[in-house]
């Protein structure tokens, strides 16, 4: 079965824990794909470059999480060639055999506008940036700055902005628990994969 379940949005509104609940639950493969652009982001020299020669061992890096490599990966983010360099793999993984959830800025857009599912998960940018300085830790107005200038940024960029795909199904998670978010994205794909039918 090919079905891919797209979940795109800013820093912070909770696509990391959906999508590894929806990966769990219905036994797809899931590729964090904002993890490609931190690895390229950490990198010194020539971001193209480093796009070009990611390897497996760059997602494992256990240092990709911090606020400083949050904003390099934006940064680098921005440049098309980065970009083109990333897209056949996510493609590919978003397409493969079994089902597959990609989470990231354009999936339901630029990377796989055929998504069975496409979700737009949101949150106001104060409850994102308290739910990255309880994880993270640090002054939570600098938090909230970075989240607004990153937001800004993956936003306003020419090539594959941050929007919402016209068919996607928006998920509000300020005032939500993660249990009431991971069920309406559950909702969603079960009512898709009811459409897709057997096979
Ligand atoms: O976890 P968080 O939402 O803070 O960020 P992330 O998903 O790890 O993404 C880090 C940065 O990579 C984003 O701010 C985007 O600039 C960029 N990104 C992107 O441009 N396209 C994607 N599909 C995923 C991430």
């Amino acid at each position: 079965m090919i079905f891919t379940v797209a979940i795109d949005g800013p820093a912070a509104a909770g696509k990391g824990t959906i999508s590894r609940a929806m990966a769990e639950r219905f036994g797809f493969a899931h590729l964090d794909t904002g993890s490609l652009y931190r690895a390229v982001g950490v990198k010194n020299g020539d971001p193209v470059a480093a796009a070009r020669g990611l390897t497996p061992d760059d997602l494992e890096r256990d240092d990709l999480r911090s606020l400083a490599v949050g904003q390099a990966a934006s940064r680098v983010a921005v440049i098309p060639e980065v970009r083109a360099a990333l897209l056949e793999f996510q493609r590919r993984f978003a397409r493969r055999e079994g089902g597959a959830v990609l989470d990231g800025r354009d999936i339901g857009t630029v990377i796989c506008p055929e998504a069975e599912v496409k979700l737009y998960v949101t949150a106001s940018p104060e409850v994102r940036a308290h739910r990255r300085w309880l994880e993270l830790g640090g002054d939570e107005a600098q938090v909230l700055a970075e989240v607004r200038e990153r937001d800004a940024r993956d936003m306003g960029r020419v090539d594959a902005p941050l929007r919402p795909a016209a068919d996607a199904v928006l998920i509000d998670t300020s005032e939500m628990t993660i249990g009431e978010a991971v069920e309406l994205a559950a909702a969603a794909v079960e009512a898709a994969l009811r459409r897709a039918g057997p096979g």
